[in-house]
């Protein structure tokens, strides 16, 4: 299997969610010589990541991108505090404000809500719906951007913020090209991560909002038939094998 240069992974769905698989990568990445540097790139908050190195089996991480790609912290825990790099106009009073009175929508609690992403639970939005939302968000001046996942997840992050973007970032501190790196996901919140590395490995467990994502110029993107960190490592060696 060759090795790339850095995996960045979701966690929920992705590399959680089989125990068994869990440690089959563990056992595979470990031996790796020259190992990766590893990224997960998730809605969770930092301090669930950190709980799941320190008692999931995660193995320790070089940095951990949050909250939907609107934090990253280094390996050493540390948050990186130029992250993000807000260009849009952004309140998050306003969004809430502005999205009060439209149906469908439930914040999420506390802990999902941060400076820079405004949550929902917001069941079997269509395109419709989502289209409504991003036009109440315009009449009041805010450049936000919508992710929806699972068919139930609305984040609502300012523009150009996501895990997509916060990938970027964290390679062009290292220095690193995206041609060199893998990227893995399951859900609709994972689209601009599958599109940012030379391969996007969508798992075999996967919602359908991902079976459509298919390769383009500079990024292959990779249907495993395996489940969770299985699907990753059945993705590394695809990619490897072509
Ligand atoms: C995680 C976060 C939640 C977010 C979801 C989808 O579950 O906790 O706030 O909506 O990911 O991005």
């Amino acid at each position: 299997m060759a090795v790339p240069r850095v995996l960045i992974s979701d966690l929920d769905g992705t590399l959680l969610g089989d125990p068994a698989a869990l440690d089959r990568f563990v056992a595979v990445t470990a031996a790796w010589s020259g190992r990766p540097r590893l990224v997960y790139a998730t809605g969770r908050t930092a301090r669930s990541v950190w709980y799941e190195v320190d008692h999931g089996g995660l193995p320790p991480p070089d940095a951990i991108i949050t909250d939907v790609g609107t934090a990253i912290a280094g390996g050493d825990r540390e948050p990186w505090p130029e992250w993000p790099t807000v260009r849009a106009t952004w309140d998050v009073t306003m969004v809430r404000a502005a999205l009060l009175d439209l149906p469908g929508l439930a914040l999420q609690p506390n802990e999902a809500q941060t400076p820079w992403k405004v949550s929902y639970h917001a069941s079997g939005m269509d395109r419709a719906a989502l289209r409504r939302v991003a036009r109440t968000l315009r009449r009041v001046g805010i450049q936000g951007r919508l992710v929806y996942s699972s068919c139930r997840d609305l984040d609502v992050l300012p523009r150009g913020v996501g895990k997509g973007p916060a990938a970027r970032h964290v390679l062009g501190r290292w220095g690193i090209p995206p041609s060199d790196v893998v990227t893995a996901g399951d859900t609709g919140n994972d689209r601009d991560l599958l599109r940012t590395g030379g391969v996007g490995i969508v798992v075999g467990n996967a919602l359908p909002e991902l079976a459509a994502l298919r390769s383009r110029a500079g990024n292959r993107i990779v249907h495993a038939r395996a489940h969770h960190a299985d699907g990753v490592l059945e993705g590394l060696s695809l990619a490897a094998s072509e």
